[in-house]
Formats: C-alpha cells, sequence, structure tokens
C-alpha cells in the first residue's frame, strides 16, 4: 500500500527520502516520487515503477535540498503511470503533497474547482487537495491544510510542502497511519516507522483529525480547531535489524526461520505454569465482559482470519463459550446482532487493515466492547479498540504473513486458556496445555530442520498448476493458511478444504497431475483421514502428507511424508503450518516470483 516519507534538518534530504521508501517498498507499491524545495523552488521527480529508477533520476541533480517529502503509490484511481504518480504539484506549482488513502468525495470536489477554472493533470483522488490548499492559501500552510480538509471525506494520511513556507512540512491525519519523528536538529514524517527508525526511536503518533507540523526547530500537533495539543513521545524498541534481512535471501524466508524465537516471545510472561493458566495483561479488565458476553465475534481478514478461526474452534472447545468468526469485510454490511451486550475480538498484523478497522467502527457504534489482537504497536487498530493484547512478532516486512499467523494463534491459545480455567477446565489439563504451549518454539525449530526435505518436494511439484490442502478440526485452517501463502506467492491456484468434505465435490479435480497437502496429525480423526487418503490414491492424487513423527504407516500410502511432532490439538496449527509455509516459499523461489513483493498484493490494505 502506499508510502510516504518526509524529512526537514540540516542534512541532503533526497537521499534520506528515499531511503526511507526503500524502507516501505514491503508494503506493495507501483510507482514512486519526491517532492523537494531547494532554493525556494519546488521540484518533483516521480515514476512508475520502483524506488531504484527515481535514484537514478534523482542521481543526476545537484541539489542539495534540506526539505522533501516522497511516496510509493499503489493505484487506486487512474493506472500507475508517472503522471498519476505523487507527489502532486497544485496548478500553479506552489504547493505539493503526498497522500495515502481515498478522497471519496473527490468528483464532486473536482468539478467545483473545474467550474472555478481550476486545471487538472492527474486522475487521481489527491489532486483536488492540493488544488483546495491552494485555493484556500492565505499565507498560512497548516490553516489552507486544516481548512481544505473541511471539505474532504474518505481516509487520508497527507504531507505537504509550500514554495511560500520553506522550512515547513505539514501533515494530517484522518484513517490512514501518520507518524513523526524526532531526531537531533532534524524531523521526519512516515507513514509507517520503518522508514525511519534508522534516524530516530522517537516518535509521535498523529490521531485522527489532527495535524502536524515539522519545521527546523522542532514538531507540533495540532487538533482539528488548530489549537496546540500536547502528546506523549513513544520509544520504539525495535532495532533496524529488525527490518533487515540479515542474510536470508527474502525476508520471507527470515520471518519463518524467526518463528521459534516469535512464538516464545508472543507467550513470553503470559503463561503461568504452577496454576496451568495464562494471563493476558492488556485484558485482564474485560475478561468479565467475555465470560458474561451475548456474543464474542471474531473479526479479520486473509491469514489474521484463519488465526480467528483457530481462535473459534479453541474457545469452543476447551472454554465451552460460543463465538463466531466473521470477515471483516462482511461484518459491517450484514447488520450485525451486536450490542452492549457483545465483545468483539480484531485480529491484525499491521493495526491498519480498512477493512477490521471499519468492523471495528461498527461494533463501537454499537456499544460493543472492541479487544485488538494486533501485532504493530501504537497501529490504528491498537488505538481505536478498548483494550487489546499484542502478539510480539516484530516487524513482519514479507507481504506474506507467516511469523503473525504462528503468533496470533499463541495468543488465540492463550486467551483460550484463561478462559477455559475460568470456565472449569481442570488445573491439571490446564498444567498439560502449558507444558505443550511451552514446547512450541523447539517444536518448530525441528520442523525448519527439515527444510532441505521440503525445498526438495518443491522442485518437484513447482510446475504443478493447481494444490489442494486438507484437514480437519484445527488443521483445515491450517490447510486454508497453506493454501493462501501458495496463492499468494507462487501463483499457483490452491484451496483448502475440511478433508472429509473432499468427497462432497473436489474429489472430481484428482487426477495424477493434482498434488495434495494433507494434515494427519495422529490425532482422534486418524483413522478417517488415512482412508481420505486411500480415496485419493485410488484416483492417482500425488499426496504429501504432513504426519507425525515416527507415523510410518502413512508413508506408505503417501508419495511423500514431512514429519512434524507429535504436539495437542492446542498447539497444532503452530507446529502444523511451518511445512506449508515452507513448501509454498521454495516454490515460489524455484518458479522465481517475488516472494516478498508478490505482484497486485499490499502489506496492509488501507482501503475498503
Ligand atoms: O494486517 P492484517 O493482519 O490485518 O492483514 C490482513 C490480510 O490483509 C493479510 O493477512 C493478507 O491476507 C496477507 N497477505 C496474508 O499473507
Amino acid at each position: 500500500m502506499c508510502g510516504i516519507v518526509g524529512y526537514i534538518g540540516k542534512r541532503n534530504a533526497l537521499p534520506i527520502v528515499v531511503e526511507g521508501l526503500k524502507r516501505l517498498e514491503y508494503r506493495g507499491y507501483d510507482s514512486c516520487g519526491v517532492a523537494s524545495l531547494f532554493h525556494g523552488e519546488l521540484s518533483v521527480e516521480k515514476m512508475a515503477g520502483k524506488v531504484v529508477g527515481l535514484q537514478s533520476l534523482l542521481a543526476k541533480k545537484r541539489d542539495n535540498p534540506i526539505i522533501a517529502i516522497g511516496h510509493t503509490r499503489w493505484a487506486t484511481h487512474g493506472i500507475p503511470d508517472k503522471t498519476n504518480a505523487h507527489p502532486h504539484l497544485s496548478q500553479s506549482g506552489e504547493f505539493a503533497i503526498v497522500h495515502n488513502g481515498i478522497i471519496e468525495n473527490y468528483r464532486v470536489l473536482k468539478k467545483g474547482l473545474e467550474d472555478n477554472g481550476y486545471v487538472f493533470s492527474s486522475q487521481t483522488d489527491t489532486e483536488v487537495i492540493v488544488a483546495l490548499i491552494q485555493t484556500l492559501y492565505k499565507g498560512n500552510l497548516e490553516d489552507a491544510v486544516g481548512n481544505a480538509l473541511k471539505h474532504v471525506t474518505g481516509a487520508y494520511g497527507i504531507a505537504v510542502m509550500t514554495k511560500h513556507e520553506p522550512h515547513k512540512i505539514v501533515c494530517a491525519r484522518r484513517g490512514a497511519p501518520l507518524v513523526m519523528g524526532i531526531g537531533t536538529d532534524e524531523y521526519f514524517v512516515a507513514s509507517d516507522v520503518a522508514a525511519i527508525i534508522q534516524h530516530t526511536k522517537q516518535v509521535i503518533y498523529l490521531d485522527d483529525g489532527e495535524l502536524g507540523i515539522l519545521t527546523s526547530d522542532g514538531v507540533e500537533t495540532l487538533a482539528c480547531d488548530r489549537e496546540s495539543i500536547s502528546k506523549d513521545i513513544q520509544h520504539l524498541t525495535f532495532d533496524v535489524e529488525a527490518i533487515e534481512k540479515s542474510g536470508y535471501e527474502h525476508f520471507m524466508l527470515k520471518e519463518i526461520f524467526q518463528q521459534p524465537q516469535t512464538a516464545f516471545d508472543s507467550m513470553r510472561g503470559r503463561l503461568n505454569v504452577k496454576d496451568g493458566s495464562a494471563h493476558l495483561g492488556g485484558i485482564n479488565d474485560h475478561i468479565g465482559s467475555i465470560l458474561h458476553a451475548d456474543q464474542r465475534y471474531i473479526t479479520a481478514c486473509g491469514t489474521s482470519w484463519h488465526s480467528a478461526l483457530i481462535g473459534e474452534m479453541m474457545i469452543e472447545q476447551f472454554a465451552r463459550l460460543p463465538a463466531e468468526v466473521e470477515y471483516a469485510s462482511e461484518f459491517r454490511y450484514r447488520e450485525p446482532l451486536v450490542d452492549n451486550r457483545s465483545v468483539i475480538f480484531a485480529i491484525s498484523q499491521s493495526g491498519e487493515t480498512a477493512d477490521t478497522l471499519s468492523a471495528i467502527e461498527e461494533g463501537k457504534s454499537r456499544g460493543a466492547t472492541t479487544l485488538g489482537i494486533v501485532n504493530v504497536v501504537g497501529s490504528s487498530i491498537a488505538r481505536a479498540t478498548d483494550a487489546g493484547v499484542y502478539i510480539h512478532a516484530g516487524p513482519e516486512i514479507g507481504v506474506a504473513s507467516t511469523k503473525a499467523f504462528t503468533s496470533q494463534v499463541a495468543v488465540m491459545s492463550l486467551l483460550t486458556l484463561k478462559l477455559a480455567r475460568l470456565m472449569g477446565m481442570s488445573k491439571k489439563d490446564g498444567i498439560e496445555i502449558v507444558e505443550a504451549m511451552q514446547r512450541v518454539p523447539e517444536q518448530i525449530e525441528s520442523v525448519l530442520n527439515q527444510s532441505d526435505v521440503i525445498a526438495e518436494i518443491a522442485r518437484t511439484y513447482s510446475k504443478a498448476s493447481n494444490f489442494l490442502y486438507l484437514g480437519r478440526g484445527v488443521n483445515f485452517p491450517v490447510a486454508l493458511e497453506g493454501a493462501l501463502k501458495m496463492k499468494e506467492i507462487s501463483y499457483i491456484h490452491a484451496e483448502g478444504y475440511p478433508a472429509a468434505e473432499m468427497k462432497h465435490g473436489p474429489i472430481a479435480l484428482i487426477d495424477e497431475k493434482m498434488p495434495i497437502i494433507m494434515i494427519a496429525p495422529k490425532d482422534k480423526t486418524y483413522a478417517k483421514v488415512m482412508g481420505n487418503i486411500e480415496e485419493l490414491k485410488a484416483r492417482k492424487g500425488r499426496v504429501i502428507a504432513i504426519a507425525t513423527e515416527g507415523d510410518k504407516e502413512i508413508a506408505k500410502i503417501a508419495d511423500h511424508t514431512i514429519y512434524v511432532p507429535a504436539t495437542l490439538a492446542f498447539t497444532a496449527p503452530m507446529v502444523n503450518v511451518i511445512p506449508l509455509q515452507l513448501l509454498a516459499y521454495y516454490i515460489a523461489v524455484e518458479k522465481g516470483c517475488n516472494v516478498d513483493q508478490p505482484r497486485n498484493l499490499a502489506k496492509s490494505v488501507t482501503v475498503e
């Protein structure tokens, strides 16, 4: 999704902004650009394509500007070409803007401005904002920005400069993240802290409706009435290494291999061994509401939705409390049965997913308690919800989510354990689960140690056109997640199904060309799953079994077997998903796909 970086200080702003844009590449984009002010003149360089091209363009410039704003654009309104790339200059060339989000009423605004003689040069919604700013400017940029935004409906994070006030960047947010960074005699604005972490760890997050002003003397935050407000400076707790590849070929591979540590980090200090329970400080005050709620919803998108499905199954099975999973994008529009006796969990890695944010707003407007299960600290969902739990997976840069999934499931398991113990699960059973959860990091490690075997299987099937993923119980959402990973990064069509459902339709697809990933641990449905494998083999399907260590029977009928350690159903998804992530990764590499930035995808989807 789009990215914003701005700088004002004493150094040459261009390399700093370009480096920041590179750090945001993982979010997905199709064009990029930068505007700078030098000797009182605004200049813009932009292009379709990647930041490395922009870098070459800028290398020819002799300017040494100390103020600049840059952007990576993920096209919404207008094709991804140079004209529609940001920054956009106003018609007079006096103002430059970069914008993330969507202006919903831009057609009406554009018509009004055109009727008054304004000439637009792009097809973007963004250009109306800079047109309004030019029209309303009376010598003070923050006033012009504030007044322009009064006309706008939709979502925005913007940064604006003008040649009339060459030592100022004004930024504003509504519905799209923006953070200001405070360095030594230099200041930054960005849509994601990854863009500025190498320069400063002191940041101020803007909230919806606020304006930020960056000058060479410091930063200031204004409320929508332009009253100055005092905001806390937050200290970022991760280092620049966390957003670097650290010797791995891809971020995705690094993140897959980080999972023993990240799974541990999600559980750190939260398991109570003696009592066989869990401690989740962030939602402690809301446990009563969760237990006594009339409805418990879990809402999310994509991979986070798969974690939600696992959460639902566990909460119902172990805590004996009903829960319902909703696609966040559907929740708002189906008049959900939500009131002040409802609790809504929202799961999100980025904390910025527009559909999930809307579902939260819908729930809040109906009086529900909203709880976030989020990775990115200080993100919009973390702040929009009443309370929540951070999953502590650290920055996830690969567009395909991996470590966030295992950490989300870890937190859903902790939540289940906490509720289950309060609902009557015995201490003995609780302790057994705690011990099983403690074993998860080493169990993930043992699957990672088989990466060579999985890479070999990937080579065998890299030319397949379809994959079928099958699993039962908590392994059904794991199958869905495996299929999603395969689709996202290798562009191979893949479907996930409950294993037994296969015979109700998908079995028609089975022939010698169809690889089927069968998640078949030794659990209570093992015998039935073995029967399913026989059915597949009878139709010449190629079965890749994910089986429990020591299971020799399955190896006799499956074409390939990847062994995973024996787990409780409670911890199975965190371990069983690892071979599926690796398989998708190695197949994508084999096919030469762009693993970290798959086509058409964005890391956080900030449009509905
Ligand atoms: O940041 P979120 O967890 O809210 O994102 C939700 C989905 O957009 C995300 O999981 C998406 O499906 C990923 N590309 C999955 O790999």
